[in-house]
């Protein structure tokens, strides 16, 4: 199983977005964060910045959708550019069609979990997901501390993917950093948010690389 860093631009310098996208042209996703100052108390960007993201890098867009009515915006992103949407749980009407209106238009769909959203709940529809993400802060804000209270629930939700024999990836993000990366790989993610711990690097490629070797070395599969 194979390791993939997701460098989240809400840590870059958003006059500089193009920049600061080809800055970690090593990374295997770009994560990009969008909020709406109603699921978080917090606003970044939308629809016409992902457009333009996408022209400007080659890196797939993988975009977090920190929203209200993700049943409505969702597929627009697909049409945007984004490779991979997720969206939370939290905020669904219908996850399983969200889920299905976002592969149909040819995008991975992930469903995003918030600290006190427990995951059995939502076992039977694993098989509608290419990803899952599990938060590691209460969303909203970059540079928060790692909560190591969700370490279990990262394990339990490797053991529920392991068990039915799916190859969902299973995403964790907020206070991804060299500190934490290793617990979040052992515990069994596979994919890694980091935004302080690359854009508040002084080289943020060199960030990414010497993550993923973390996290590879790290890693229980
Ligand atoms: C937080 C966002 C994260 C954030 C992570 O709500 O979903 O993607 O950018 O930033 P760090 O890695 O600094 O915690
Ligand atoms: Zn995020």
């Amino acid at each position: 199983m194979s390791v993939q860093i997701s460098p989240s631009i809400l840590s870059a310098d958003f006059a500089r977005l193009a920049d600061e996208a080809r800055a970690v042209e090593g990374a295997d996703w770009l994560h990009v964060d969008v909020m709406d100052n109603h699921f978080v108390p917090n606003l970044t960007l939308g629809l016409p910045v992902v457009e333009s993201l996408h022209k400007a890098t080659g890196t797939p867009l993988d975009c977090h959708l920190m929203i209200e009515d993700p049943d409505r915006w969702a597929p627009a992103y697909v049409e945007a550019g984004a490779s991979s949407v997720t969206f939370h749980v939290e905020a669904a009407a219908a996850p399983v069609r969200i889920a299905r209106e976002i592969r149909a238009k040819g995008a991975r769909a992930s469903m995003a979990l918030r600290p006190a959203t427990p995951v059995e709940p939502y076992e039977d529809l694993l098989p509608e997901l290419d990803m899952l993400l599990i938060m590691t802060v209460e969303p909203g804000f970059g540079g928060q501390r790692f909560l190591d209270i969700m370490l279990p629930k990262i394990r339990r939700t490797r053991e529920l993917i392991d068990r039915h024999g799916l190859q969902i990836w299973l995403q964790v993000d907020g206070g991804v950093s060299a500190e934490t990366i290793e617990r979040c790989a052992e515990a069994g993610a596979d994919n890694f948010v980091a935004g302080n711990a690359v854009y508040g690097a002084g080289d943020p490629a060199e960030a990414v690389r010497a993550l993923r070797e973390q996290a590879v070395a790290a890693h229980r599969h």
